[in-house]
Parts: structure tokens; C-alpha cells; sequence
């Protein structure tokens, strides 16, 4: 063996005890573990002095108790017992541990007298931040990139969603070399090999996840390229593909199953879906569409999750309706609202707003933007008066906007969302009249791929008749391939 191969072995040793090190770390937040949670919120006077204006973010203005509550059920969806919460109102934030001196030794407190074994702070801290705070603490803490990391980690389903996710998730160790890698030394001895003379062991960790981080990125890359090819052949399904989105909890699994029939993990669980799931169902009138579901979205998204979030979101770019999922019960469902609004517009699916990616890249606006139901649900909780409000406000938008106001977990208002859907999708349609030679097998298969073939039949000279609708999108090549087709 030569040296080359021998230094590749060990490399690839060192990654191995790389991926094993991360795993003793998501070890720590195991199922069950006691953990308190804690939102440490500027005070709205503090945020006007940093020059934060919260009426112009929503997600500062956001009731600090609902802030809280989101964080909560993040946990819960990890499976962590949530033995005690808190806000800490801050009128300023400290380099050194986040919160003031007074409210570390409060929490310290109540750590003991919990048996807590984590903490989980909502709110970006930094590498040491964390480190101080875990110090003081005597436990490991974690923040909100950190959780929602986890989140996703346990929910990718897809292999693009999963290596998205790995790539964050050593991106944000890389990050916190400092303070989390230290054990790693111990764990493995080291091992000489992979730095030169004098490099630090920091260096030569920070240097194994950078390999992990190339490869990661060598396979995303045929991963979507080979998605690509999928996406062409799913082009060809001649359905029409509705997507499901919305907040986190809103209700879309449950929505998806009561329009698809159909048993998909729905749980009181955030993120119980991180990858699209399909299913093809039948309108009222006998039009076969492609039913999405897709990952929540959750407020304050990080940057660096960005990427892993969108990965998962490709149905939504693609689809030709888009329901909005909103639970129109939860006290913050505007600000909620606001927020999907606000990475549809990002993923470029919401034309007007879309401007920026998360990595600068500018994006192309769908064109036109796709069509959007919005589905208020949860109507079975409202009160009877705040039902009829909604009800009569909903009734008043121009019947282009006009939401649905559905339970999904009664049935209420389902039907008339099935109608609302078949009207946006016949909006956009044109239905064309094509006349195939008999000998034109090739054609006819070929119309099938392109729109929905709603009459077929031979005239008096064997040709083939065919009424054929086709979405937008698909016109053009339909009218390249067939100049003479006669629009009815
Ligand atoms: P994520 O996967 O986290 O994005 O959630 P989701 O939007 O798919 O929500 P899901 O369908 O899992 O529903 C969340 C919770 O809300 C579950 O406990 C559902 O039973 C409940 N739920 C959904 N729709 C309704 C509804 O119309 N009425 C009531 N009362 N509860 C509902």
C-alpha cells in the first residue's frame, strides 16, 4: 500500500470518529431528557434602542408568551420533557452569557432544584455565550438554530433533506469548534496524521469537518442533479400538483389526510413532516390533481438552515396551486401568516415579493406568481361570533382571494375547498382541439404527458380527435408540437 492510500484510510477513520463524536452529542438530548426553556426577549423599550422598530418585525412584536409556547413545542417535537419554562425580559444583551448576571444565577437555581439536565435558549447564541452559560449551569445548553437542527435531523426523510441538514449541522459545529469539540479531543487521543507540525488540534477537527463538508457537498450535488431527472418525469404526470404549506402546527397533515384519505404521520407534533409527501386525489368534478405536503415553516428561520429548509420545498415551487394553511384559532396566526408570506416570496413562488435569496442570489419570480388558496383552519375551535366574523370577512374578499374556512379535523368547509381548488385550476386552463393522423401513436401518448385528455374520438377518415386542457405552463410546447390545435 502506498502512502496515499494508507493517509486516505485514515482520513476516512477520522471522519468516521467525526460523525460518532456528533452522534455523542445528539446522544445528550435524548428522549426524555429534563430540559427547562427559556425566551430571553428584548423588553420593547430595549428593542427601540437598538433601533429595532418591533412594529416592523413581526416576529419581535410577536407576544413573547407565543414565542415561548413555539419554542416549547419545538422541544416537544424531540421528544424532550419540558420540566420548566421562563421568560427573561431583557433590556440588554451582555457578550459574555446573553442574559445578566442576576437572571444566570436564578436559572442556576432552578436547574438544581429541577434536575435539569438541558436548557435550551431561544435565541441565537454565540459559540461563547454557550459556553459560558453552560459553565455556570453545569449542563449543556442549546439555542434555537441548535433545536431546530435537531428537528430536522430527526425528520429528513429524503436523502437531499438529510445531507442538507448534515451540511448545516457540521457548519454550525464548525462554528462552535471552540467550546464542543474538546471532548472530541479526549474521545479519540488524536491522531497525528492529519495536520502538519504545530497545527492545533482545533485546526486539525476544524479540517475533518471541512473534508466531511466537501464530500457532503460532492453528493448533494448528484443528488440533485439525479432530482432533476426525477422532476422531468414527474413533469410528464399530466396532473396538475397542488402543495399544502404552512406554520408549523397549522394542520396540513391533517388537511392532507382529509383531502387524500389517506394516513400520513399526523401527530401534535411540530415538524412531523420535514419531506413533500404526494398523493394523487380526485376533484368534485373528476380531475385528478397531485396532492403536496411539505415541512412547517417556523419563524425566525436561521440563515444557515435556510438552505435545508428549501431543499425540502421543492413540490411547493413547482405546484400549480399552493394552499396557505393557516390555523386561524392561535392568537398569533397574522404574524404566522406574515412569515410564510415572507419565504414564499423568497422561494420565488410569490412573484412580487421575491427579490433575494437567503445567499444573496437573486431569484427568478415565478411568472406568472402561482395561484394561492388561503385556508383558514380550525374553524371547529373559534367561538360562535369570531366563526361568523371570519366567516362574513372571508365572503367579502374578491372571489380571486377569497379564503376557505375549513376544519379539517370535522370536515367543515372541505367540499367547498375541493370547488375553490377545481376554479383555480379551470382559471388557467385552455382547452385545445387536436386532430392526429391514425398513424400518430407517438403523438397521442405524447398529449397525455402534456394535460388532462378530456374527449377522445376518431372522425369519419380514421384521424384521431382529441379535447385536450392544458395548464399555462405547458401551452406553448402543446401549440409548437401541434400549430393547427383550435382553441375551445
Ligand atoms: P407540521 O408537520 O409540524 O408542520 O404540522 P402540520 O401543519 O402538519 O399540523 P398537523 O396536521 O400535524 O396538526 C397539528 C395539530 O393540530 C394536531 O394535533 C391536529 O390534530 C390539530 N388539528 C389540525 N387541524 C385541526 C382542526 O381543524 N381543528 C382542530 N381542533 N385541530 C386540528
Amino acid at each position: 500500500m502506498n502512502d496515499q492510500i494508507i493517509g486516505k484510510a485514515k482520513a476516512n477513520q477520522a471522519i468516521a470518529d467525526t460523525r460518532k463524536a456528533l452522534d455523542d452529542i445528539e446522544r445528550d438530548i435524548a428522549h426524555g431528557t429534563r430540559a427547562y426553556v427559556l425566551g430571553p426577549y428584548l423588553s420593547p423599550r430595549a428593542q427601540t434602542k437598538i433601533g429595532h422598530d418591533p412594529a416592523r418585525s413581526p416576529a419581535a412584536a410577536r407576544a413573547m408568551e407565543a414565542r415561548l409556547e413555539e419554542a416549547i413545542g419545538l422541544a416537544a417535537a424531540i421528544d424532550l420533557t419540558v420540566a420548566g419554562k421562563g421568560i427573561a425580559q431583557l433590556q440588554a444583551l451582555r457578550p459574555a452569557t446573553y442574559l445578566g448576571k442576576g437572571k444566570v444565577e436564578e436559572i442556576e437555581a432552578l436547574i438544581k432544584e429541577g434536575e435539569i439536565k438541558l436548557v435550551i435558549v431561544d435565541a441565537p447564541l454565540s459559540p461563547i455565550q454557550q459556553r459560558n452559560l453552560e459553565k455556570a449551569w453545569k449542563c449543556k445548553v442549546i439555542d434555537r438554530t441548535g433545536l431546530i437542527l435537531e428537528i430536522f435531523g430527526r425528520r429528513a426523510r429524503t436523502k437531499e433533506g438529510a445531507l442538507q441538514v448534515e451540511l448545516a449541522h457540521l457548519n454550525y459545529q464548525k462554528s462552535r469548534l471552540v467550546r464542543s469539540w474538546t471532548h472530541l479531543e479526549r474521545q479519540r487521543g488524536g491522531f497525528g496524521f492529519l495536520g502538519g507540525p504545530g497545527e492545533t488540534q482545533i485546526e486539525a477537527d476544524r479540517r475533518q469537518i471541512q473534508e466531511r463538508v466537501a464530500k457532503i457537498e460532492r453528493d448533494l450535488e448528484t443528488v440533485v442533479r439525479t432530482r432533476g431527472l426525477h422532476r422531468q418525469s414527474r413533469t410528464k404526470v399530466p396532473y396538475p400538483v397542488v402543495a399544502l404549506v404552512g406554520y408549523t402546527n397549522a394542520g396540513k397533515s391533517t388537511l392532507f389526510n382529509r383531502l387524500a384519505g389517506a394516513d400520513v404521520f399526523a401527530k401534535d407534533l411540530l415538524f412531523a413532516t420535514l419531506d413533500p409527501t404526494a398523493r394523487a386525489i380526485r376533484l368534485p368534478h373528476g380531475q385528478k390533481v397531485i396532492l403536496t405536503d411539505s415541512v412547517g415553516f417556523i419563524s425566525d428561520l436561521p440563515t444557515m438552515l435556510v438552505a435545508a429548509f428549501r431543499a425540502t420545498l421543492e413540490d411547493v415551487i413547482e405546484a400549480d396551486v399552493i394552499l396557505h394553511v393557516r390555523d386561524v384559532a392561535h392568537e398569533d396566526t397574522e404574524a404566522q401568516s406574515a412569515d410564510v408570506d415572507a419565504i414564499l416570496g423568497d422561494l420565488g413562488v410569490r412573484g412580487a415579493k421575491a427579490v433575494m435569496g437567503a445567499d444573496g442570489a437573486p431569484f427568478q419570480p415565478a411568472e406568472p406568481p402561482t395561484p394561492l388558496i388561503e385556508v383558514w383552519n380550525k374553524a371547529d375551535l373559534l367561538p360562535e361570533h369570531v366563526h361568523d366574523q371570519l366567516q362574513a370577512v372571508a365572503a367579502n374578499r374578491a372571489a380571486q382571494e377569497r379564503p376557505a374556512l375549513v376544519s379539517a379535523l370535522t370536515g367543515e368547509g372541505i367540499a367547498a375547498l375541493l370547488q375553490r381548488i377545481e376554479d383555480k385550476l379551470a382559471r388557467g386552463t385552455t382547452n385545445y382541439l387536436i386532430t392526429l393522423e391514425p398513424s400518430d401513436g407517438a403523438g397521442l401518448a405524447w398529449l397525455y404527458t402534456q394535460g388532462e385528455v378530456l374527449e377522445r374520438r376518431e372522425d369519419t377518415k380514421g384521424r384521431i380527435l382529441a379535447m385536450l386542457r392544458v395548464p399555462p405552463q405547458r401551452k406553448d410546447r402543446v401549440l409548437q408540437r401541434f400549430p393547427e390545435a383550435k382553441e375551445r
